[in-house]
């Protein structure tokens, strides 16, 4: 499919768009199968798109040399270790991390990497969790662990129509802190619901006031700089298939290294260990990110990720970023345009109706004439029926759902004390629950090789909608 020729509004409005025509080059040559399945893809927050050229590399460097397991200390255990410090320092200087300052620990995805800061930092009676309701449930999760160790967990709302967090709201709670107990704050850079970029500027409040801050940065790095030279959380989380498609199934979690010597692991594991005994009933903990990197690494896959950074930095950040930013614009104002003939706007978007402070999430649901809700299943299949990609229900972000939805606590609290649902609740069981409202939304999501046929196609098919 070619690139659509821009019309002279879009121009207008995104003269920097021109600035970013390689990305059409690179799509075309690097990105074949799109043009040959005739796929319109508008779902880069879930995954990133990888290049040809990622596999052809990878399968090359498989094929040219030995790779052996990086526990031992043989030639080719060798070279796989030497690989391994290689794209250590790739992950740190992507980030601009100074290796003096962070580890990085290579973990499966960005969620293995927050199971690891909830299970190993030292909540306890006194203590607190403290997150945005606008976070994945991996995130959400670790307030099992706060919970289960006798910290307390509390959430902050965002507030609808931009889904921005009141400053009030968290100021307060960054305050409320009765004792020296550790206490985590954790939030997304970028919402994976509705876009939403959280200030950084946080993550200096919070630690004035004692807390670690736990940055969530897997929806923000694949069109944004993070400089971790400038902003110094404690812990970082990370899919690498994100940022650069392929491979899947190796992220990170990147900690200051004083952040990383307060967490205290509950088990070990081969790999994380210098010394441990059966006899002796005793084992001690490798220093460092050996100590958070259970087993045998995938170290096959991770060449892949060097390959993936280098693929990226031959692109250059800022020209995803600037082509990110002008389509977003562009779908926003298009599908906020788009009305029914008696003049009732089509969409209702949950987040920012503009570029401001935002990335290139756009979430929104359909309304009817009549102003009900356009079922977000119907959507989907529709979109399918076209092969465009897209995404829709909460996306793992249920904070952000109920916000947007306008579910309310007491509702959901009366659902879930059903006896019927003890224990067991599915997706069918939910919606009866919350009969008449949504129980998701549709999101579409622009990155690396989007371009403006992406954003006119749906554009096109969002119409179809109309007068209906
Ligand atoms: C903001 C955010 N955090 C965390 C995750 C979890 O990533 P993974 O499923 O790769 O562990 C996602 C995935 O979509 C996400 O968007």
């Amino acid at each position: 499919m070619k690139a659509a020729a821009a019309s002279p509004a879009f121009e207008r409005a995104y003269p920097s768009y021109e600035t970013t025509r390689a990305l059409d080059e690179l799509r075309a040559r690097e990105y074949p199968a799109l043009a040959a399945l005739g796929c319109t893809y508008l779902d880069y927050t879930a995954a990133n798109l990888y290049a040809t050229s990622q596999l052809e590399r990878h399968f090359s460097l498989l094929r040219d040399h030995v790779f052996g397991n990086p526990h031992s200390t043989n030639p080719t255990s060798s070279f796989s270790t030497a690989s391994i410090t290689r794209v250590r320092q790739r992950v740190l200087a992507f980030f601009n991390a100074s290796p003096d300052e962070w580890a990085v620990v290579f973990t499966t995805n960005a969620s293995q990497a927050l199971k690891l800061v909830g299970e190993s930092y030292p909540f306890g009676p006194g203590g607190r969790y403290l997150l945005t309701f606008d976070n994945h449930n991996s995130v959400n999760g670790i307030r099992e662990f706060a919970r289960a160790r006798g910290a307390a967990a509390t959430y902050i709302p965002v507030v609808l129509p931009e889904m921005r967090v009141d400053e009030r709201d968290l100021e307060r709670e960054l305050d409320r802190a009765d004792t020296h107990a550790p206490r985590l704050f954790a939030y997304p850079a970028q919402s994976n619901f509705s876009g939403v970029q959280h200030p950084l500027e946080w993550i200096e409040r919070a630690h004035a006031r004692g807390w670690d801050v736990l940055l969530d940065a897997a929806a923000f790095t694949p069109a944004n700089r993070l400089d971790l030279g400038r902003w110094t959380p404690d812990f970082v989380v990370q899919s690498f298939y994100k940022i650069f498609g392929y491979p899947t199934g190796v992220g990170c979690l990147l900690a200051r290294r004083r952040s990383l010597a307060k967490l205290h692991r509950p088990w070990f594991a081969g790999g994380t260990i210098t010394v441990a005994s059966v006899q002796g009933d005793k084992h001690y903990l490798a220093e460092g990110e050996s100590g958070f990197e259970d087993g045998t690494l995938d170290f096959l896959a991770l060449p892949a990720v060097e390959i993936g950074f280098e693929h990226i930095a031959s692109i250059g950040m800022e020209m995803i970023h600037e082509r990110v930013r002008c389509l977003t614009g562009w779908l926003l104002e298009n599908l906020l345009a788009l009305r029914h003939p008696g003049g009732q706007p089509l969409a209702r978007l949950y987040g920012p109706p503009t570029t401001d402070r935002r990335g290139g999430i756009v979430t929104f649901n359909f309304y009817d004439q009549a102003g009900r809700a356009i079922d977000h299943r119907t959507v989907q299949d529709r979109a399918s029926a076209a092969n465009i990609s897209l995404r829709t229900g909460c996306f793992c972000n249920p904070g952000g759902g109920e916000i947007a939805l306008g579910l309310t606590g007491t509702e959901l609290s009366s659902c879930f004390r059903q006896p019927e649902h003890e224990t067991h609740l599915t997706v069918d069981d939910f919606r009866m629950c919350i009969d008449g409202k949504s129980t998701g939304a549709v999101r579409v999501s622009l990155g690396l090789v989007s371009n403006l046929t992406d954003v006119d196609r749906f554009i096109g098919f969002a119409k179809q909608f109309i007068g209906k």
